[in-house]
């Protein structure tokens, strides 16, 4: 169903402040920054082999990063599975009985497509599952 880990998503109350772990002390090449704003979020992304870090800083408190540093302070937020087929993917959980977020994608980071998974659905850890965008 998954074809490898897409990124790991973590929480940061400033991108900035962020960056030079991230990027100088760890030489992660940084390959994209945007705002997207059906996820209430500014995110950064490096690459990591075939592989990402996705940084995301809430756009304001009423978001969900914003809500999710308000209880837990910055950290690991979610993982990202990458599929070819996202609507066939939500179909199999939702037939095994998952609790989904998203019922249908929406859009994600470079115009990738995405949905997330209910953490109690997953053991605790809140699940994205990614289609990227043609090229990517
Ligand atoms: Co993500």
């Amino acid at each position: 169903m998954f074809v490898r880990v897409d990124h790991i998503g973590v929480a940061v109350e400033d991108l900035d402040a962020a960056l030079p772990l991230y990027r100088d002390a760890y030489a992660m090449p940084l390959v994209h920054r945007e705002v997207v704003e059906a996820q209430g979020v500014e995110a950064v992304l490096l690459d990591v082999g075939e592989n990402h870090v996705e940084l995301l800083a809430p756009l304001g408190p009423d978001t969900p990063v914003g809500r999710f540093l308000a209880a837990r302070g910055p950290g690991m937020h979610h993982v990202a599975y990458q599929v070819t087929d996202i609507e066939r993917t939500l179909d199999a959980l939702r037939e095994q009985g998952m609790r989904l977020i998203d019922e249908t994608p929406r859009i994600g980071i470079r115009g990738s497509r995405v949905a997330f998974v209910h953490p109690k659905s997953t053991g605790g850890v809140l699940t994205e599952i990614v289609q990227p965008a043609e090229g990517h």
